[in-house]
């Protein structure tokens, strides 16, 4: 992110300097243009020329483009010197930024991991009150105690994938050779029972003979695609259909998931990726989510040098389509 920055910051400074260095060396090539000019007049009158003269020999046109080309090697060496020194400098104004930045997401990954004890604590006590107290009149209580539970674990698993990523700048440690179609089936049948509960049903189309192979971590690819498949399922009506594709593009694996759910708006689409965001009609219907899972599943990708596309119409349906590099073992 910070490398991108840099180069725009970069390409806006050499700008600046470009505009200024053309528009002095348009004045300055005028100026002298007009003034030489002057001198041949008077040359060419007989009058008294000065000491200051041009020497005879080139002629008007050749002075002017000898001082033309002289001002464009300048001014490129000075745009070269420029482009390094803006480098440098783009730099140095983002170093403040990028520090306060780190302090920010090591601190998400610092206050999320102490979290993860005390939850799992809680975790503990509560589910075994929950065993001492069947068939009593608190086992509802603890009941829904412990979901908050369950929601907060989530939630803090959620916040330390994410700063993994902000604090390895998304690199995958250990990649190995992970097919599709397994992946793609297995991740979709742990949404069977929750579809079937909200009567949806769930087809997977492969469109390739051959195993899709990409390079990667599976876990992460399988709990990207999962969080696609949760929203197309949670996000969905009763009655209503999710389809997977896989098909294989050239040089690119491209996975598929359509649902004919709620769909949303283009101002939604436009923040789906943010953390935290939840489009207005999923907060009003309590689906229960955090609004993490597609910024997790677009780290995902992205740090699998893919690319995660959405397009969805509200009332009709949404389109989520994931593109990976396969892997030479495809
Ligand atoms: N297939 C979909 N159909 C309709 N709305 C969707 C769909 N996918 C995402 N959205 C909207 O985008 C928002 C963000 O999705 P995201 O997966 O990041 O978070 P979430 O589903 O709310 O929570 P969680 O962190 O549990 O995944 C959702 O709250 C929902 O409003
Ligand atoms: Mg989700």
């Amino acid at each position: 992110m910070f490398v991108k920055t840099k180069i725009v910051l970069t390409i806006v400074y050499v700008m600046i300097l470009a505009g200024i260095l053309a528009s002095s060396s348009g004045v300055s090539r005028s100026i002298f243009s007009e003034r030489l000019r002057a001198r041949f007049d008077e040359s060419a009158s007989g009058q008294e020329v000065s000491e200051r003269l041009p020497p005879p020999g080139p002629d008007m046109h050749n002075i002017q483009e000898d001082f033309q080309s002289t001002i464009l090697m300048v001014n490129g060496a000075l745009l070269i010197v420029a482009a390094i020194l803006s480098y440098g400098l783009a730099g140095l104004t983002l170093r403040p930024i990028r520090s306060a930045y780190q302090r920010q997401r090591r601190f998400l990954g610092d206050a999320s991991h102490e979290l993860r004890t005390p939850l799992a604590i809680l975790q503990t006590g509560l589910e075994s009150q929950l065993r001492r107290n069947k068939d009593t009149k608190e086992e509802k209580k603890i009941k829904s105690h412990l979901e908050e539970v369950y929601r907060m674990t989530r939630l803090v698993e959620d916040l330390l994938q994410l700063s993994y990523f902000a604090e390895r700048n998304i690199n995958i440690p250990n990649k190995e050779d992970v097919q599709l179609v397994p992946l793609l089936r297995e991740t979709s049948e742990r949404f069977i029972e929750l579809a079937i509960k909200n009567d949806i049903t769930i087809d997977c189309f492969i469109n390739t003979d051959a195993g899709v192979t990409v390079l990667g971590d599976k876990q992460m690819l399988s709990q990207a695609i999962a969080n696609v498949l949760k929203n197309a399922v949670c996000h969905n009506k009763s009655g209503g259909s999710v389809e997977i594709r896989l098909s294989k593009v050239r040089s690119q694996a491209v996975i598929e998931i359509k649902d004919t759910g709620t769909g949303m708006n283009a101002e939604d689409l436009a923040h789906v990726f943010d953390r935290f965001y939840r489009a207005e009609k999923s907060r009003f219907r309590g689906t229960g989510g955090s609004g993490l899972g597609l910024s997790i599943a677009y780290a995902v990708i992205c740090a699998h040098c893919g690319h995660i596309d959405i397009q969805s119409v509200p009332d009709k349906g949404t389109r989520v389509v994931i593109t990976l590099p396969v892997s030479s073992a495809s």
